[in-house]
């Protein structure tokens, strides 16, 4: 089976990268790491790949700046396309990659390039989430895994999971409970879209229900 070349993004501790390397190690999960890309040359996550034997290359995006911010980050963003096609990449994970993207690079890699959002979309796009959240009450939050789209955390919905959100929370604990989650989703969802069985319509993601169980909505553990 010809596994899907999968490049992760990342910018900082790598813990979802972690989640990725563990879950693609076994020869019969359908994506490979062949890449780690780090936009900061002192990422953790770098380590990561580095432990599990996986090539990783730093596009380091102060290299980029300039007068013109627009053009600095075009450029950073066709030396990232460069390195990420030089390996072959068919499929991005962003994992924590603090870096917004061009809508160039989002049409490039349209349908190809996925992340991880720690929030329920379209709640609570951006930073901050949990403190939003908590200021917000909301009583569910939680993560998504998503297609990405030119407007910063926004395309189609690939799988979600929700935590409960309880009165002694503050943002660290929330953001505990929603990363364990994290770490689950990104996993199952990766798995959908190597299999090509998370198909964009309209905007919305299709998935045939599976025999083997259903990714698009996870539960927190009993
Ligand atoms: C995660 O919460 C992810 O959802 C967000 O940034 C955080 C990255 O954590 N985009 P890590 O680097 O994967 O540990």
């Amino acid at each position: 089976m010809a596994r899907v070349r999968t490049a992760v993004l990342i910018s900082g501790r790598g813990s979802n990268l972690q989640a990725l390397i563990a879950v693609t190690r076994p020869a019969d999960y359908p994506a490979e790491i062949a890449l780690v890309v780090s936009n900061r040359p002192d990422a953790e996550g770098l380590g990561h790949a580095t432990e599990a034997g996986i090539a990783s290359q730093v596009v380091d995006h102060g290299a980029y700046a300039g007068p013109d911010g627009s053009a600095a980050r075009a450029a950073f963003d066709r030396a990232l396309t460069g390195a990420l096609e030089a390996t072959g990449i068919e499929l991005i994970c962003l994992a924590g990659f603090m870096r917004v993207l061009t809508g160039d690079f989002a049409a490039h890699w349209r349908d190809r390039l996925i992340n991880i959002h720690p929030s329920l979309l379209p709640a609570f796009p951006g930073l901050d989430t949990h403190a939003r959240a908590l200021a917000a009450g909301v009583k569910l939050h939680g993560c998504t895994v998503h297609y990405v789209r030119e407007a910063v955390d926004s395309g189609p919905i690939i799988g979600q999971a929700a935590v409960p959100v309880l009165p002694e929370d503050t943002p660290d604990t929330l953001a505990a409970r929603v990363l364990a989650m994290e770490h689950r989703l990104y996993p199952a969802c990766l798995r959908l879209v190597a299999e090509g069985r998370a198909k964009v319509v309209g905007e919305r993601v299709e998935i045939p229900a599976a025999p083997d169980g259903d990714a698009r909505l996870m539960q927190p553990p009993a």
